[in-house]
């Protein structure tokens, strides 16, 4: 397959800087060259800018950011829109409030085509605020409740929705207590680290691929570094301990490799100025190899 790299340097989705040098960081560690070693082609369509527009003021005023990321939502929506049709996007962040605008293109090409869209969210925290509920203001912790269509999001262009029973969370530990309501309320899959430490990842993973899979659905994995035990993925605003290991992050990668059903990822959130000697993207790197088809033997090469 084709991957299309989209650099997305957006750093307004929270107050801590250095996600703008993100896009940068997977490069230097080579995430191209380990997907061209798997076989696959490789555009780089470099990082792109965000549309200009009219400034929009939210009623609450802790948001901020607020013109400039509508602007940029705009310009990753094109863009993943375009490159959706071509081949396999991969969106390099930026922080997670270029979801805002990947999700939404994807959801556009999901509507043509006439097939649901589906969203995997690795991720300590659950992003489902609207403009009204975020206390902190950071729009990198709002792009699930704009894919689902929630109210709050005036100023932003109107998406196709993404249901709730399409959305699966995984890795959660750091919720807000208006997300919980939210999480309750429109009922994405919630599998939180307690549930992994209880039945493993394999399981629940396995259940949302498959249901994917049954509905002929285009899959959309969210893969934030924060979904790590930041004792492997330190690079990132907001660590919580107690996530995923290299482990198991990598045998959640390989499934979703083998299930065949990805057509569009996200790399967010990866802060390099807060990195030692660039591990962090390297771990994502490797982890993004692994999704792409990386592995140590096939199954069948392995006899027990
Ligand atoms: N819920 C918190 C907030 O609204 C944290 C969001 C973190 N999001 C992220 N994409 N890292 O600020
Ligand atoms: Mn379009
Ligand atoms: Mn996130
Ligand atoms: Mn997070």
């Amino acid at each position: 397959q084709t991957c299309h790299l989209i650099g997305a340097p957006v750093d307004c989705g929270k107050a801590r800087r250095g996600c703008v040098m993100g896009p940068d960081a997977f490069r230097v560690a080579g995430l191209d060259l380990a997907l061209k070693d798997l076989g696959h082609e490789v555009e780089d369509w470099g990082n792109l800018t965000p549309q200009t527009g009219p400034e929009v003021l939210s009623s609450n005023p802790a948001v901020h950011g607020l013109t400039e990321t509508i602007g940029w939502s705009a310009a990753i929506r094109e863009a993943g829109h375009a490159a959706v049709k071509k081949g396999t996007p991969v969106f390099l962040g930026g922080d997670h409030a270029i979801s805002l605008g990947s999700v939404a293109g994807i959801a556009d090409y999901a509507q043509e085509v006439g097939r649901p869209l589906f969203l995997l969210w690795l991720d300590a925290h659950t992003d489902i605020h609207t403009l009204n509920t975020t206390t902190t203001g950071n729009l990198h912790g709002t792009p699930v409740a704009y894919a689902m269509g929630l109210d709050g999001f005036e100023g932003f262009a109107p998406m196709p929705k993404v249901p709730g029973a399409h959305i699966c969370y995984i890795g959660l530990r750091s919720v807000d207590p208006e997300e919980r309501k939210a999480v309750a309320e429109h009922g994405p899959k919630a599998i939180d680290m307690r549930y992994i430490d209880e039945h493993g990842i394999a399981k629940p993973l396995g259940d949302f691929l498959r249901k994917v899979a049954a509905m002929n659905g285009l899959l959309h994995v969210s893969l934030d570094v924060d979904f790590l035990d930041p004792s492997i993925a330190p690079a990132v605003g907001t660590t919580v301990p107690g996530g995923a290991t290299i482990r198991e992050a990598h045998l959640a990668m390989e499934m979703i490799c083998d299930s065949g059903l990805m057509t569009s990822l996200d790399l967010v959130e990866l802060n390099p100025f807060l990195d030692d000697r660039g591990r962090t993207a390297e771990v994502m790197v490797d982890l993004t190899a692994s999704l792409f088809g990386r592995r140590v033997f096939d199954r069948d090469t392995v006899r027990i």
